[in-house]
């Protein structure tokens, strides 16, 4: 801790994550200079011993490093106009979700401006900030990323340097945010579903856990033959996932419970059924749902 209480950062953004990342910050004998746009939020940080910045620009005059944690860039963009003049020679290390586009334009305005940036795609909760096992991914310039790699792990205890490219961190995050939304969305259809029928969250645990599990497992399982353009119905069969997403519908409309997303899926398998793919795998989905890029 001691080589490290010399060291100085800004964080601007006092959400749950920015609090646990200042938090972090602190226990780790950082000096930390706070700026938000409620100021109420630093009170607890501040009698920790974190300085609160009287106006974003004086924030990010604070310090090199520049940690945002914001909703997002509209969010960034409101705070770092007004301090534009202070970024010459900032790092930037942008951890609010944005699209892919939103980083690299935010990192070509950064660049304008002198600055840095560094873009990050936390992966995890909170709570899980300044554990080991936490980590981030980030895009951008390697040469900053391995200068400011300390930092970096401090806030998370995994990091990882993806690309140079200031979108990538930003792509990567959507894509796991992406499965994450979709995937409890499906859970708490099941349990909508175990409810209507007398049955707790809890009752269903250990199929929600196998059916995960499984999902890890069908994930490595699809991608190589995803990757070599292999759909071969010898495992499954679109046509018999088709008969299985219906009667999943029906089990939900039967109990009355909302229908909106098992009848999405069933909408996305008869497309695939329609272009022709009924005794193909359902991963030939993938190419109903977009055409590979490259
Ligand atoms: N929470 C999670 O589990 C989690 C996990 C991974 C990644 N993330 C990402 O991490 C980022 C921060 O997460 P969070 O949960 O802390 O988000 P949050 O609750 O949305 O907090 C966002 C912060 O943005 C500020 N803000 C919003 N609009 C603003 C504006 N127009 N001008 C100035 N400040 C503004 C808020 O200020 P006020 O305090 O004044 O409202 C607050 O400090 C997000 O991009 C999120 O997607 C979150």
């Amino acid at each position: 801790m001691s080589s490290s209480a010399q060291q100085s950062v800004t964080l601007i953004g006092l959400g749950p994550m920015g609090l646990a990342m200042a938090e972090a910050l602190l226990d780790r004998g950082y000096a930390v200079t706070l700026w938000n746009r409620t100021a109420s939020r630093a009170d607890d940080l501040v009698a920790r011993g974190a300085f609160l910045a009287s106006s974003p620009a004086a924030a990010v005059a604070a310090n090199e490093v520049v940690i945002l944690s914001l909703t997002d860039y509209a969010a960034v963009d409101a705070v770092l106009e007004p301090a534009a003049s202070a970024l010459k020679g900032r790092v930037l290390v942008n951890l609010t979700s944005a699209t892919p586009e939103e980083a690299r334009a935010g990192s070509r305005l950064a660049a304008e401006r002198g600055a840095a940036q560094l873009t990050g795609g936390v992966n995890s909760a909170p709570s899980g900030i300044g554990q080991p096992e936490s980590s981030t991914f980030y895009s951008g310039p390697r040469e900053v990323f391995d200068r400011h790699r300390p930092v970096l792990e401090a806030l998370t205890g995994q990091v990882d340097h993806r690309g140079e490219d200031p979108g990538l961190a930003a792509l990567l995050y959507q894509i796991g945010v992406g499965m994450f939304w979709t995937s409890m969305l499906g859970y708490w259809q099941a349990v909508a579903l175990a409810r209507a029928n007398g049955l707790t969250a809890a009752d269903i645990l250990p199929t929600a856990r196998e059916t995960a599990d499984t999902l890890s497992q069908l994930s490595a399982f699809y991608a190589e033959r995803i990757d070599a353009g292999v759909h071969v119905g010898d495992v499954d069969r679109l046509a018999m996932g088709m008969a299985s997403v219906e009667h999943v519908l029906r089990t939900n409309a039967d109990v009355g419970v909302d229908t909106a997303l098992p009848a999405a899926v069933v909408d996305l398998f008869r497309r695939g059924m329609d272009a022709g793919h009924g005794a193909d795998s359902f991963s030939s989905l993938v190419d109903v749902m977009g055409k590979p890029g490259k």
